[in-house]
């Protein structure tokens, strides 16, 4: 059944919502966003929309998670055009709490993470897991969802959340969905808006460039060397590289081939100022 796009502002009328979908035996799916949504987060609707009756995304920009010079403020904010996408894709609820709603005056706990926190993101963003994992934490205990939808573009962040909702005993099964990108390669991204038309034509080399690397890797190539190849190539076309990585695609602890179990490799690179991440798997040898 599908009775339309209800938005709803607070946790009280949340709970209420999912509680009387629980009681009537339906299955509830959460799609987490932060908005400016894109054919990215339409598949993680549709994704659960495949195994849910009901499905809810939220749509919060999340001040924890930015760091102090990072693009909070002019992070894209499209709520009209999300709810109308949102509703072709037949989801049920929107949650749009405001800041306060979310952080409450006197509001000081956070979620501590290690495993696969560690490394990677976290040497150029310290503060963002810590600040993700919290408000997820939040979303999970507020909605009390059957499942939770995140894409593998963040890849980090979906191993970081999944660790967590084990964890902590949450009681949501976090499902991955993979990345959709442009047809010449690029992952979307609500980022990607602020690329100008010459980054935007360099852009897909990132995923040139790990794919390659991750087919040298499978091919039984040393990971490190591959990663360092994908480096110096993006790095000779004018990216400013953070780093590429082979890592444990589960634990996302440092790998040195095949031998040691199924690879993920990722990177993280700036052109301009546009910071754009991307990952693939390493097919199995
Ligand atoms: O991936 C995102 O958009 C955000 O990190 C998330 C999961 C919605 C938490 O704010």
């Amino acid at each position: 059944m599908y009775d339309g796009l209800k938005r709803i502002r607070t946790v009280s009328a949340l709970r209420r919502q999912v509680g009387a979908w629980r009681a009537a035996g339906e299955r509830v799916a959460l799609v987490p966003t932060m908005g400016a949504l894109h054919v990215g987060h339409i598949a993680l609707v549709r994704a659960a929309r495949r195994r849910a009756d009901r499905v809810v995304a939220s749509v919060f920009v999340n001040p924890a998670q930015f760091g102090p010079n990072e693009d909070f403020s002019r992070y894209p904010r499209t709520l009209p055009a999300d709810m109308v996408k949102l509703a072709a894709a037949r989801t049920d609820a929107v949650f749009t709490p405001d800041v306060a709603e979310m952080y409450p005056d006197g509001f000081c706990t956070t979620v501590s993470l290690g495993g696969p926190a560690e490394g990677l993101e976290s040497a150029f963003r310290p503060t963002h897991f810590a600040g993700v994992a919290t408000v997820v934490a939040k979303l999970f205990t507020q909605c009390r969802p059957d499942l939770a939808f995140f894409g593998e573009k963040d890849y980090q962040q979906l191993q970081v959340v999944s660790r967590m909702a084990r964890d902590l005993d949450l009681g949501v099964k976090v499902v991955g969905v993979p990345t959709v990108r442009e047809p010449d390669g690029l992952a979307l991204s609500s980022r990607n808006i602020y690329l100008s038309p010459e980054e935007r034509q360099l852009a897909p080399l990132i995923y040139r460039a790990l794919t390659a690397a991750a087919e040298r890797i499978a091919a039984g190539g040393d990971a490190g060397a591959a990663a360092d190849e994908a480096r110096n190539l993006l790095e000779s076309q004018g990216f400013s590289v953070d780093y590429v990585a082979a890592r444990h695609a589960l634990t996302l602890a440092p790998v040195a081939s095949v031998a040691d179990g199924p690879i993920r490799l990722l990177t993280a690179a700036r052109l301009g100022r546009t910071r754009l991440i991307d990952n693939v798997p390493v097919p199995a040898g």
